[in-house]
């Protein structure tokens, strides 16, 4: 069976961009055909300045929106990345195979150590991040992974990584590949449409986020930035503001971007529709996630079995990783193995 693998970062409440380019297809497409795993991959969000008690916060409310979109811990392994031990143990390793350079290219490295230079200085561990994930990934044999467009080309790090280990040091890793949403793999930011919608940003009028009440909804994607030009047509190029709305409006529809464009004269009906689609997307999300909410042991003992499945699934991949590149097995892990042999 095909194994999927991804996660979110608790930096920021989810927004629009994280579920029409991700968490959609998870609960709805992947959960159902592939043995998937899906992680709130907290250390990751330690790379940047943080606040320790929003990060809990975020992690526990990530969890619960994960829940909330659908995930069903019968079907899937929902867990947080800090409570299996393997995705810290393999980064290392694969530090060992990474090189410096392949870091510095990585653009959101780029564009984020930029961003956190101004406020001071950048943690070594957002250099070494794309790494982390690529452990994420190989830990568990993964198939496939998917994401938003953003993440491709660390996606595309993981499997460099992957083969190079594989030649060096025997075949230890599955290579993964990157699965994209066909519309909205990449959500812009409303008032600008140059930039993706993140939820690390700070400019929040451009910024959908799953747990916004529908007025707020309504008032953000009416108040769209869209381009000079009356006439609706998609054209990513020429009218980015435009096409990001067609996109997210043939995304809640399951529509698509071109034929929609044909079907409306102006953008005022087109913001409206827009805004109505959403709204009802993210309707069932809002209601299951103040359910949720109400009961945290549930949220808890999805999160504790997740991590119990998903250890089991990563140690021994991480241990024969350990063997193949030349360390000595951890005496209590022999014993293990040689108890399970008996
Ligand atoms: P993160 O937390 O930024 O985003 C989670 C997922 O949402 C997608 N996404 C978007 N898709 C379309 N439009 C947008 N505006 C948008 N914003 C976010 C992302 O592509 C992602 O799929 N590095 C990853 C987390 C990670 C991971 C992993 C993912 C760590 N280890 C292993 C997969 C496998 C990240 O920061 O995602």
């Amino acid at each position: 069976m095909t194994r999927v693998f991804s996660g979110v970062k608790p930096t920021g409440h989810l927004t629009l961009g994280n579920y029409l380019g991700a968490m959609r297809q998870w609960a709805t497409v992947d959960q159902y055909r592939a043995d998937a795993l899906f992680c709130i991959v907290d250390l990751h969000a330690l790379t940047v300045d943080h606040d320790p008690a929003r990060v809990r916060r975020l992690s526990r409310q990530a969890a619960t929106l994960l829940l909330a979109s659908g995930l069903d811990p019968e079907r899937c392994t929902v867990f947080v990345q800090s409570h299996v031990d393997e995705h810290a143990r393999l980064s290392y390793l694969l530090e060992c195979v990474a090189t410096d350079g392949e870091m510095r290219r990585m653009i959101q490295y780029k564009e984020k150590a930029a961003r956190e230079r101004r406020h001071g200085s950048v943690r070594l561990s957002l250099l070494t991040y794309p790494v982390l994930m690529a452990a994420d990934i190989l830990a568990y044999g993964t198939d496939e992974v998917p994401v938003g467009n953003d993440q491709t080309q660390h996606v595309e790090l993981a499997r460099d990584l992957a083969v190079r280990f594989n030649q060096r040091y025997g075949h230890t890793f599955v290579v993964p590949r990157a699965t994209n949403p066909v519309v909205a793999a990449r959500v812009m930011n409303l008032q600008d449409p140059a930039s993706k919608m993140g939820k690390s940003d700070d400019s929040g009028p451009g910024i959908v986020y799953l747990l916004d009440e529908p007025d707020v909804v309504r008032k953000k994607v009416m108040r769209a930035v869209t381009d000079s030009g009356s006439e609706v047509v998609y054209d990513r190029e020429s009218r980015p503001g435009l096409a990001n709305l067609l996109e997210i409006l043939a995304a809640c529809t399951g529509g698509d971007p071109e034929k929609l464009a044909g079907a409306y004269d102006g953008y005022g009906t087109l913001k409206r529709d827009t805004a109505d689609a959403v709204i009802e997307v993210l309707r069932p999300l809002r209601e299951r996630h103040q359910e949720l909410c109400a009961d945290p042991g549930y949220v808890d003992g999805v999160l504790r079995e997740g991590a119990g499945r998903a250890r089991g699934m990563a140690r021994p991949r991480v241990d024969s990783a350990y063997r193949a590149i030349g360390l000595l097995p951890a005496p209590e892990a022999e014993a293990v193995a040689l108890d399970a042999a008996r």
